[in-house]
């Protein structure tokens, strides 16, 4: 479902040129999850990145749910983007201006995903999230917590192939943390979903199966 072959990816900066990420290659089989690990600096976000069509590496190739995705121009890759990958980041980025619902049914809006539809899926969606009856609030009325719910919520509204999620437990305690993660991996396995997720949560780390160590822009350990 991922495949990523030999990305090189560089950045110019104040402290000159960065190699975020030094030749990287691994592949993600249809519905299963990968942890990216290591410690902050160590490439997680710009690999995340590159695997999402956020950054384009100078040099390697992206194979994402079939698609070249680097090949793809700006319209194809927003319109990839949009139908078949969801996001989480780690503060949220909820919509403040809209509320909870309005904030699941976004993605689904940007689809043409049909208002009765969208009202079904944004219920089922609240209630797996523990969050049944929260539709109506602001989002600066929710706990770090139920922020990352509903984030984690709205990005799989659309029903993605691929999610990928960037140190989605960093702002919560460890039983919010572990309810999240928990709460992540049984959604996206009932629903097929292919899960990258960068963090440096020992609490995660250590029980997932499938994990990649970063050190440096490159990999340390594969598990
Ligand atoms: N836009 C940018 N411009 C310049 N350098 C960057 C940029 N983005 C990332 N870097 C550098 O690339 C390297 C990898 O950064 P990245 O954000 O991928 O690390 P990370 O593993 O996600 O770290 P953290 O755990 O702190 O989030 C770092 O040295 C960082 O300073
Ligand atoms: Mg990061």
């Amino acid at each position: 479902m991922i495949q990523v072959s030999g990305i090189f990816k560089m950045f110019r900066s104040g402290r000159g040129k960065v190699f975020a990420l030094k030749e990287i290659s691994f592949s993600v089989e249809k519905g299963s999850s990968l942890i990216l690990a290591g410690k902050s600096g160590s490439g997680k976000t710009t690999l995340l990145n590159c695997i999402g069509g956020l950054e384009k590496p100078e040099k390697g190739n992206v194979i994402c749910a079939g698609e070249q995705i680097h090949s793809l121009s700006g319209k194809a890759l927003s319109r990839f983007q949009r139908r078949r990958i969801g996001f989480v980041f780690q503060s949220g980025n909820l919509l403040s201006y809209l509320n909870v619902m309005e904030n699941i049914e976004f993605p689904m809006a940007l689809n043409e995903i049909k208002g009765k539809r969208r009202h079904g899926r944004v219920s089922e969606l609240l209630d797996a999230v523990g969050l049944a009856g929260a539709g109506s609030a602001m989002p600066f009325e929710l706990s770090a917590g139920e922020t990352q719910r509903v984030a984690f919520a709205r990005a799989i509204a659309h029903s993605p192939s691929i999610l990928l999620a960037d140190e989605p437990t960093a702002n919560l305690d460890s039983e919010n943390g572990r309810q999240l993660i928990n709460l992540m991996f049984s959604l996206s396995r009932e629903s097929g979903c292919t899960m990258v997720v960068a963090t440096h949560d020992a609490e995660i780390i250590h029980p997932a199966p499938h994990k990649l160590f970063l050190k440096d822009g490159q990999i340390e350990d594969a598990i």
